[in-house]
């Protein structure tokens, strides 16, 4: 069974409702429901003066109806005494300024007072309902990202992250190739977080990506620290922080290594986008958590209703799309999906982005379909199974902040390179792991390695001798460019990956939006961004440029190398062209692929326990017919059908 689950603030609801919310969850099937993240002034409204008597009622409430719990660290939102007296507690802008007391999340990671104070704070948690045999998992703090924060104590400790490196300015000034533009240092006090108003494109990328690895590595260290303190009392709690993908987004693999669970907080749009290219399927983030630990994960917040508050409101979600997208991240290995929330506020930033029951506090269309969500979930016999693929697509966090430090075209993005490739294997019918560069290889039959922007040497290693084992790689434009430093690579690209690919970038065309068209398989495609003329040297050719004043030139090859190969695509297509290219390259690989999937037709299998169990979602604004494993198949549309077979 899946657990479905509530996000539920008791502490913003008069406490005359709590039971007959408790009631409604319970005869609707709720199994878990999430509370206290954002908290802290109501546990301890005074320092020192704390107020458990609420929580306790709260947590006895829903044990009383056998409603599992996971309670949050509320670290997100410490109080605004605790501001006002250790200031330090708040995070430094880059002019210089504490950031102002707004709605949220305003707390430096580093700050000791924040240390102080959430150290006391969780203790008190996890000692008070550390033995509580509802309260089935923990939550660190909200929806953590990699915060720049400025403040003198960041300052420090991001001299100190530097000096730990690189051991002296010398070598700092050498990595960072400070000599260009008199930017040597010549003592530590030079050393400053990215303050003022410069723009940041400005800055050296060097030096920014170690401000970003510094920013990661602040977030990952709290992390740590409450992960710790949470054992020191519960050595057996379930560990888990709800994580999304935000613009400093966190190193997701170093910050779960002290997390038993990863977590994700899923809102896909609800309303599709009128570009039949565009990449819309929330399929890659699902697969992207799962492969963060390479395990099944939880969705902690899920869409309920219009979202709104931080724009101007979305569509309501349409019929089916609750459900749907529900059992979509069920059936890409969520072993439980929270939704967010449970009804919608009244006061406070975010009323606007609507749970499951209305303001009305009458229950309607939306609910309904959650609880039927409910039943079905409860039907759905996935213990014990897991997702598996024989593909893998790799992610670098490094690479991702690279790219943002300097964005290489226009519509060149990191996860829309990723996205094109995963979008081309699943409407395959495969499944795929998206998976950190650093993970084990061994178990895949392809691994697609798109934009290996910073060369990592030993991953470069394992992909050779991946390669040389019999199995497929895949690169493309914009890998092996830079060092481990950020700085250029003086070699003709894919530098490290030549030997592999069998070929060479002679010239680049950075295109933007601007199209061009290439060959392959007798059919023409539309690319744009980045055009890669390749020197092949050993590899062959399989799709070539039939305009620009590089035309004939080839922009995809396949080598030869080992036991496997390597692809090298090195422009960029749209939907049909990644599917075209997929298509061969998995059969090639004696993968199973399925040519006939109407568009948006998504297919997903969860495997343990002797049986499989087949996801089919339509994930379209239309009903869609089609036939497979012998049988016609007529889904409404955000309908999902499942196949056991045994
Ligand atoms: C995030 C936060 C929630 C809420 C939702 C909706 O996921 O964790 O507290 O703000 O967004 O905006
Ligand atoms: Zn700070």
């Amino acid at each position: 069974m899946a657990k479905i689950g509530v996000d539920y603030y008791p502490e913003h609801w008069d406490e005359s409702l709590w039971e007959q919310d408790a009631e409604l969850m319970a005869q609707t099937g709720v199994k878990v429901v999430r509370m206290a993240e954002f908290a802290w002034s109501r546990l301890e409204p005074k320092e020192g003066v704390f107020d458990f008597g609420w929580l306790d009622r709260a947590v006895e409430l829903f044990a009383s109806k056998g409603i599992e719990i996971i309670l949050c660290t509320p670290t997100n939102c410490p109080p605004l005494w605790l501001y006002e007296k250790y200031p330090d507690a708040l995070q430094t802008e880059r002019s210089g300024q504490p950031i102002a007391t707004g709605i949220r999340g305003h707390r430096c990671y580093n700050s000791p007072s924040l240390r102080k104070f959430s150290e006391r704070i969780i203790r008190r948690l996890t000692e008070r309902y550390g033995s509580n045999p509802a309260v089935t998992a923990w939550q660190i703090d909200n929806e953590l990202d990699a915060v720049h924060c400025c403040c003198p104590e960041c300052t420090e400790r991001f001299r100190k992250y530097l000096k730990e490196k690189y051991g002296s300015l010398e070598s700092i000034n050498k990595a960072f190739g400070s000599n260009v533009w008199s930017g040597e240092y010549s003592a530590w006090t030079q050393i400053k977080p990215p303050l003022g108003s410069y723009p940041l494109g400005w800055y050296n990328p060097s030096y920014m990506l170690e401000w970003h690895r510094f920013c990661q590595k602040s977030v990952n260290d709290f992390v740590r620290f409450q992960a710790e303190l949470i054992r020191e009392t519960i050595p057996e709690a379930v560990i888990t922080t709800n994580t999304w993908l935000c613009e400093n987004a966190p190193d997701f693999y170093k910050m779960s290594e002290p997390l038993d669970v990863v977590s994700y907080d899923n809102y896909p749009p609800t309303r599709l986008p009128d570009d039949p290219d565009a990449l819309y399927s929330h399929a890659f983030h699902l697969d992207l958590m799962r492969g963060i630990k390479r395990k099944n994960f939880w969705i902690m917040e899920q869409l309920s209703g219009a979202p709104g508050c931080w724009m101007p409101m979305t569509a309501a979600p349409k019929p089916e799309m609750i459900k749907g997208y529900a059992l979509q991240a069920i059936a890409r290995g969520a072993d439980s999906v929270v939704h967010f929330r449970w009804r919608s506020a009244v006061s406070g930033a975010e009323m606007f982005w609507h749970g499951l029951i209305d303001q009305s506090n009458v229950p309607s269309r939306r609910f309904y379909e959650f609880a039927q969500l409910c039943r079905e979930a409860e039907a759905l016999d996935t213990d014990g199974t897991e997702v598996s693929s024989d593909i893998a697509l790799l992610y670098s966090p490094d690479t991702e902040t690279a790219l943002k430090i300097q964005p290489q075209t226009d519509g060149f993005h990191y996860y829309n390179q990723l996205k094109s490739f995963h979008d081309g294997i699943i409407s395959l019918g495969a499944n795929c792991d998206i998976i950190s560069q650093s993970a084990d290889f061994s178990g895949y039959s392809v691994i697609i390695a798109p934009t290996m922007f910073i060369t990592d040497e030993s991953v470069v290693k394992r992909l050779y001798s991946f390669a040389e084992n019999g199995g497929t790689v895949v690169l493309t434009n914009r890998s092996g460019v830079k060092d481990q430093y950020n700085n250029c690579i003086m070699a003709p690209l894919p530098a490290a990956y030549s030997e592999l690919t069998g070929c060479t970038v002679q010239e680049f065309d950075p295109i933007g939006w601007d199209a061009a068209h290439v060959e392959m398989n007798g059919r023409e495609y539309e690319v744009s961004c980045w055009c890669d003329v390749l020197k092949p040297d050993g590899a062959a050719v399989i799709a070539s440029y039939t305009d620009r004043f590089y035309k004939g030139s080839p922009a995809v090859t396949v080598n030869s190398f080992g036991r496997g190969k390597c692809y090298y695509v090195g422009t960029i297509g749209k939907r049909d062209f990644y599917k075209e290219l997929c298509a061969r390259i998995l059969s090639d690989a004696g993968l199973d692929i399925i040519t006939d999937l109407p568009r948006n037709v998504e297919l997903s299998a969860r495997k343990g326990g002797g049986k499989e169990i087949i996801f089919i979602f339509n994930n379209n604004d239309k009903e869609v017919e089609f036939s497979y494993l012998n049988k016609k198949f007529r889904l409404k549309p955000f309908e999902m059908k499942t196949v056991t077979q045994s």
